[in-house]
Order: C-alpha cells, then sequence, then structure tokens
C-alpha cells in the first residue's frame, strides 16, 4: 500500500525555536544585487554566479529556502516509518511516512548540539534517536527523551525542542516536493504550464510510476546551476559532446543527418523551470523492450499527439532550481550543491508501475547505462561542466561573459504545445532560467522579511 500525500502546511520553520537572548546581527547576513551579472535580454552571463563565495551563501538563502524542492518519490514510503534522508540546499532532512501515513519531512539535525538525527540514507524506524547524547525523537518530530532530564531547569520545556518540521511538503504525480517557506505559492501553481510536459514522464497510465533499485549518488566538480541549466535548455551539445554515444546507439549509419538537423521545440517556463524536445518520428532511442511493450496508441488516447510526438520522446527538462528528468531514459535527478565550485548528483530510476519486471529491467539497466555515473552519455557531461569550473576561478576568465543568445527573440505560443516555447535549438529556456534566478537573488525571502 502506498501512501496518500496529503499537503502539509506547518509553521515558519525559525520560529519553531525560543531564541532568549540571541539576535543575528544583520552584518551576517550580505546581501549583493546580481542585476548586473543576468543579462537575460541580452543573453549574457557574468561568470561569478559559478564562483563566488557569497552568491553561494545567498543562493542557499534566497533560492533554496524558499522554493519548491525535490524531496522522494512516493515509492519509497509504504509504511509508517519508512524514511529517507536528502538535502536540501545543503540543509539535510529527513522525509519521513507518520503514523497517519503522512509524508512529513523533518530538519536532520538535533536540537541539543546539531548533530544529525538520521545517519542512514534509507530506512524503517519507530522513532529517531541521536547517537551523540541521546535525545530521542518520535516520526511526529517530538522531543519524547531526554537522557539525565533532571539536570535541566525547570523552564526546559520538550515541546520546544522538537525537530525543525518542513512546513510545506506536497507532490506531483509522486513526485515529493518541500519547502522551507511557510506561506509559498502552491506546488501545482508553481509548476504551471510545465505539469504539461511532465505528464509525458510520469502520467502515462492510472497507476503512475514507482522506482527500481536505489539511487545513484555521485560528486562532480561544477556548479550546480551548469547541470541544472543544461537539462533545461541544452540540446545544443548533444551532437558534438555525444558524438561518439549516438554513433553507438544510432538507428542510422549517419547520426549527425539523422539526429543534428532535428525539428523541435523548447518549453521556456516563467518559473525558471524548461524542457526541451525532437519532434522527429525516428528520435527515440528507448531500451528496445520498453519501446516495444509501450502502447502508443493509448498514450495518444491519453496525452494527445503533441506531447507524445514531443515531450515524450528524448526530452531534456529541469524543474527550477534543481529536480531534472529524461522521460525516455527513465532518470530523475536532483543536483544537490555542494559549495560553489561541487555538485552531489543523486538519480532515481522511475518506471510505470504497470510494466512486468523484464521491462523494469530493461529500463533499469538502459537509464545505467545511457545516465548511471559511468552512462556513456552521463560521463560526457559530467566532464564539460567539470571542465567549464576548473578554469572558471581565473581573474581574467571569470570577467569575460558567457553567451546565451541562441534563439534570442524566438519565444512565442506555438499552437501546439502550451506556455511559451523556443527552437529545440535555443538558450531562451536557460535566459528564463537565470531570469527566474535573478529575481529570487534580488528578493529578500520571508525569513528577512520577518527579521526587517
Ligand atoms: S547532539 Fe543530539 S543528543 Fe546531543
Ligand atoms: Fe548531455
Amino acid at each position: 500500500m502506498t501512501s496518500t500525500i496529503e499537503p502539509t502546511s506547518g509553521r515558519d520553520p525559525a520560529c519553531a525555536t525560543p531564541c532568549g537572548a540571541l539576535r543575528r546581527p544583520a552584518d551576517l547576513v550580505r546581501t549583493v544585487d546580481v542585476s548586473g551579472l543576468v543579462d537575460a535580454r541580452g543573453g549574457l552571463l557574468d561568470r561569478a554566479i559559478f564562483t563566488d563565495e557569497q552568491l553561494y551563501r545567498q543562493e542557499l538563502r534566497r533560492v533554496f529556502a524558499p522554493s519548491w524542492l525535490f524531496l522522494a518519490h512516493a515509492d519509497q514510503f509504504h509504511k509508517p516509518g519508512d524514511f529517507f534522508t536528502t538535502y536540501m540546499g545543503e540543509d539535510p532532512v529527513i522525509v519521513v511516512m507518520d503514523k497517519g501515513r503522512r509524508i512529513r519531512a523533518y530538519l536532520n539535525s538535533c536540537r541539543h548540539r546539531g548533530a544529525r538525527v538520521l545517519r542512514a540514507d534509507v530506512g524503517a524506524t519507530r522513532n529517531f534517536t541521536c547517537t551523540y547524547h541521546g535525545w530521542a525523537y518520535d516520526l511526529d518530530g517530538k522531543l519524547v527523551s531526554v537522557p539525565n532530564r533532571e539536570g535541566y531547569p525547570d523552564s526546559f520545556d520538550t515541546d520546544d525542542w522538537g525537530l525543525v518540521e518542513v512546513p510545506n511538503v506536497d507532490s506531483y504525480r509522486g513526485l515529493i516536493f518541500g519547502t522551507w517557506n511557510p506561506d509559498p505559492v502552491g506546488l501545482r501553481e508553481s509548476l504551471g504550464d510545465m505539469a504539461w510536459y511532465m505528464d509525458a514522464m510520469f502520467d502515462h497510465d492510472d497507476e503512475g510510476t514507482v522506482v527500481v533499485g536505489g539511487v545513484h549518488k555521485w560528486v562532480l566538480d561544477g556548479n550546480w546551476k551548469l547541470a541544472a541549466e543544461q537539462f533545461a535548455t541544452d540540446w545544443y551539445h548533444v551532437n558534438m559532446s555525444h558524438a561518439s554515444a549516438l554513433m553507438v546507439l544510432s538507428p542510422t549509419k549517419n547520426p549527425k543527418t539523422e539526429i543534428v538537423h532535428r525539428a523541435g521545440r523548447q518549453y521556456v517556463g516563467t518559473n525558471g523551470h524548461g524542457a526541451g524536445f525532437p519532434v522527429h518520428p525516428k528520435n527515440r532511442f528507448n531500451a528496445k523492450t520498453v519501446h516495444e511493450w509501450t502502447d502508443y496508441d493509448a498514450l495518444r488516447e491519453r496525452l494527445g499527439d503533441a506531447r507524445v510526438e514531443g515531450p515524450l520522446t528524448d526530452g531534456h527538462a529541469t524543474v527550477f532550481p534543481n529536480f531534472s528528468y529524461l522521460p525516455v531514459i527513465g532518470t530523475i535527478r536532483v543536483w544537490h550543491p555542494k559549495g560553489p565550485d561541487r555538485m552531489e548528483v543523486w538519480s532515481w530510476t522511475v518506471v510505470d508501475k504497470s510494466m512486468p519486471p523484464e521491462v523494469r529491467e530493461a529500463q533499469r539497466l538502459y537509464n545505467l547505462r545511457t545516465f548511471g555515473p559511468s552512462g556513456i552519455f552521463e560521463q560526457d557531461d559530467g566532464e564539460n561542466w567539470s571542465e567549464v569550473q576548473a578554469i572558471s576561478h581565473g581573474f581574467i576568465t571569470n570577467t569575460v561573459p558567457l553567451n546565451y543568445q541562441m534563439g534570442l527573440g524566438s519565444e512565442r505560443e506555438d499552437g501546439r504545445h502550451p506556455g511559451t516555447t523556443s527552437e529545440l535549438y535555443s538558450d531562451a529556456a536557460g535566459r528564463a532560467f537565470y531570469a527566474h534566478w535573478r529575481e529570487l537573488m534580488n528578493t529578500p525571502a520571508w525569513h528577512e522579511e520577518r527579521n526587517q
């Protein structure tokens, strides 16, 4: 039995704690106006946004803390106590099914001296017991056991020292997201037209999707935005970066002819989301077993021709800021930020629940061989991001702007795909990604407004 994910709506996480005489001085939180670093209209970027430590700290506060961030897939939770530990930005969180079968998320940091209260990646538990001094919390995050409790003053109230809860958790098509913002725009609203494109991967039938296998995790040198941006906007690199992989997989002997000159569209999201997809009928590099099992007529019936011939093919997509997926490959992934120069990639294989075991296995292996950590495409991409990052700290290098001008002015409504779209080969979704990033970076988040 799987969970039904009720949206949670809790209190401001920073108000959950008695602060006593603590007052965080404003000087500790410095803010940079990033208006001059992103020229979305002209298609230019300043490389400081990939390298600067202060901008990175501001990103954690103003981009990650207020945004809806991917936490886990609903199929990872089947009974109360099932948990998965992950990150929101650099904040460690526990995602768990509580006794009422509700999915909740807590900051994975003990309220005593701050150790992680759960060190395992995944599993099932009745409570969370910190291994430092032994404070224990139940599945509701309440502090239920304190060794040497009599040593604390009468004013010490365990109700004040429960785990800090992620105030809003919600899901879309089995994908669970959370935000620290206590009063956010709803998840569905924040996705906007992106949901239509997501359905091409996550809504093939009434049964939905499930996860196959565990989570692959690997570390890459490179700023997280390089990966998120590429999955939002960049079909352009495919022909060059993946040339050798394409020759292996191409259905013809001439991949340059068959693959390079493809028609397609790119969705340019209003909230920084982006997706691109060829519309050529031959453009399917599905695992053969999956392709033969797929009932395309039923998909056309459910999703319509525009989706089956477009985003259901070899598309790429990013849900702002750092959740990406590839429909045909069956991968979903998060680009966790680990400082300005490093990211940690977490990748799942997701399949239709209705797939029989041999088809699931074919999809899992196909994902591993193409976009697993040693996959033939994944290695090409990781190499590029690390290469870009490796030289970005040079003083002169860092001051030379980057070009995002492909498809300038091409954005329009095309009458077939919802929202604004551009050409397949275009930087339009990239420009929109950075326009949204700039807006968030220049807007005080709820936690700053409270302190003003
Ligand atoms: S840090 Fe967790 S009990 Fe002390
Ligand atoms: Fe790629």
